[in-house]
C-alpha cells in the first residue's frame, strides 16, 4: 500500500529490541516513506517446551526505541487481533526447506512464522518488507511465500535482506542472548 502516495516498509519484530532491530529500520527508511514495525511475540511459532512465557516483553521500552529510529507506525497487537476467534486463516506451508535444520528440531516453528508473516503482510500491506539474514532459513521461506503471494494474485512485496549485526566478539545479536550467561 501507499501512504498519501508513498511507499511503505514493514519492520516485523517480537521486540526487546536491539541494534539489529534498528539496523533493519535503518534499512526501512533508506528504501521506503513511510516505517511499519510489528511488535508481536507469535504464539503459533513457539512450541509447548520452549520460551513463550518468558520471551522478553518490554513494550514501553520498545517503543521509545522506534521512535527514536524513526518508526512511523509502532503496531503491537494483542493475539485476538492477530487471530481473531472465529476467522479462517491462511497457514501456508514451509515445504521441504521448513523440514530441514532448524525446522527438524522445531516442528510447527516455521509454518506458525509463515502464519503471522502472511497476516502481517495482508494487514500492512507494505511494499518492502526488512529481515535480517540471522535467520538465514526464515528469509529463504519469506521469499519463498513472497513468490507464493505474488502467483496468487496479491501484491508484490520486495523481501529486503539485511545483514546480521553483531556483538564485537562475534556473537550475532538476539533478544535471547539476555539467557546466556559469560561462560
Ligand atoms: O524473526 C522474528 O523476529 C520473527 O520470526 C518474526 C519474523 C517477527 C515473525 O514472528
Amino acid at each position: 500500500a501507499s501512504r498519501g502516495g508513498g511507499t511503505v516498509a514493514l519492520v516485523p519484530t517480537m521486540g526487546a529490541l536491539h541494534s539489529g532491530h534498528l539496523a533493519l529500520v535503518a534499512a526501512a527508511k533508506a528504501r521506503a516513506d513511510f516505517v511499519v514495525m510489528s511488535i508481536f511475540v507469535n504464539p503459533l511459532q513457539f512450541g509447548a517446551s520452549e520460551d513463550l512465557e518468558r520471551y522478553p516483553r518490554q513494550l514501553d521500552a520498545d517503543a521509545k526505541l522506534a521512535a527514536m529510529a524513526g518508526v512511523d507506525l509502532l503496531f503491537a497487537p494483542m493475539v485476538e487481533e492477530i487471530y481473531p476467534p472465529g476467522v479462517v486463516l491462511e497457514h501456508p506451508k514451509p515445504g521441504p526447506v521448513g523440514e530441514l535444520f532448524e525446522g527438524a528440531n522445531r516442528p510447527g516453528h516455521f509454518g506458525g512464522m509463515l502464519t503471522v508473516v502472511n497476516r502481517l503482510f495482508d494487514l500492512v500491506k507494505p511494499d518492502f518488507a526488512v529481515f535480517g539474514t540471522k535467520d538465514a532459513q526464515q528469509l529463504f521461506l519469506v521469499r519463498q511465500l513472497s513468490v507464493e503471494r505474488n502467483r496468487a494474485g496479491k501484491r508484490h512485496i520486495e523481501v529486503v535482506p539485511l545483514e546480521t549485526v553483531r556483538e564485537s566478539e562475534g556473537l550475532a545479536l538476539s533478544s535471547r542472548n539476555r539467557y546466556l550467561t559469560a561462560s
